[in-house]
């Protein structure tokens, strides 16, 4: 039996997953790696390994049913728990707009990754979470979901034009909130986790902060004590206005 705590990461090939990942690894729990190219997945877990963590690769497409039923299943034949799940995954489709131009398609499409793909994977590893001792769940979030600060017109976040992007991650923290309120009293803790805008693909390689600083919020999450909050959002200087 494997005595570390397994954590899983979706989306943990690049970016900030990856570094969550590495993170986790660093702390000692055996991390296992989504992706939803096995490819792409292999190449991060050797780096992981080459550093000594304890990665795994795990093909997971969070939009896919059948890939997430299975990975949940492989999860279970070969540690029959999870202490932590990380969802991280997440777009901003292509042609995410304002609400007068956004395609009706491009609007769904993030929807079905940021959220529908969300509830899907927590809904296949609760039954895994449930049987770790005081599991985590952190979902990824972002101060583009919160209200406060897109609807200040002085903050950068109101002219931002992604309605993709911004309602499906509301939506998520909405999850996130329900989720918790759910699970109170099991010990499971599921809070979201604002990286802050960090150098990655998504988030524009000239962003101020690393996918290293953005990781440690989530990190942090996964690894509150049992009298830790449950059911909010944080960024690195505390919580964040819904
Ligand atoms: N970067 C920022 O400034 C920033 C700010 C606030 C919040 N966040 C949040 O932080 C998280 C990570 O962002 P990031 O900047 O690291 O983004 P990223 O570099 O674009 O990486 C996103 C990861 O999600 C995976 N992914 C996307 N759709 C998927 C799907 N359907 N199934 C499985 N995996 C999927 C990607 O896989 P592929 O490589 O196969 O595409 C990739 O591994 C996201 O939840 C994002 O909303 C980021």
């Amino acid at each position: 039996m494997n005595t570390h705590k397994i954590a899983l990461v979706t989306g943990a090939n690049k970016g900030i997953g990856k570094e969550i990942a590495r993170q986790l690894g660093q702390a000692g729990f055996t991390v296992l790696a989504g992706s939803r190219d096995v490819a792409r997945g292999e190449v991060a877990v050797k780096e992981l390994v080459a550093e000594g963590l304890d990665a795994v690769g795990i093909q997971l497409e969070v939009t896919d049913e059948a890939s997430v039923r299975r990975a949940a299943g492989q999860v279970d034949a070969a540690y029959g728990r999870l202490d932590v799940l990380i969802n991280n995954a997440a777009i901003i489709p292509v042609g995410d707009d304002a609400v007068s131009r956004i395609g009706l398609g491009v609007l769904r499409e993030a929807f079905e990754t940021n959220v529908l793909g969300l509830v899907g994977v927590a809904q296949a590893f609760l039954p895994l979470l449930r049987k770790a001792d005081a599991a985590r769940i952190v979902n990824l979030s972002t101060s583009l979901a919160s209200f406060e600060q897109v609807g200040d017109p002085e903050s950068r976040m109101s002219t931002v034009r992604t309605l993709g992007y911004n309602s499906s991650k509301a939506a998520a923290n909405m999850v996130t909130v329900m989720l918790a309120n759910e699970l109170r009293g099991t010990g499971i803790l599921v809070n979201g986790a604002d990286p802050g805008n960090c150098a990655t693909d998504m988030g524009g390689w000239s962003a101020a902060r690393t996918p290293a600083q953005g990781a440690a919020v989530a990190v942090g999450l996964a690894t509150l004590d049992a009298d830790g909050p449950t059911g909010q959002v944080y960024a690195e200087e505390g919580r964040l206005a819904w």
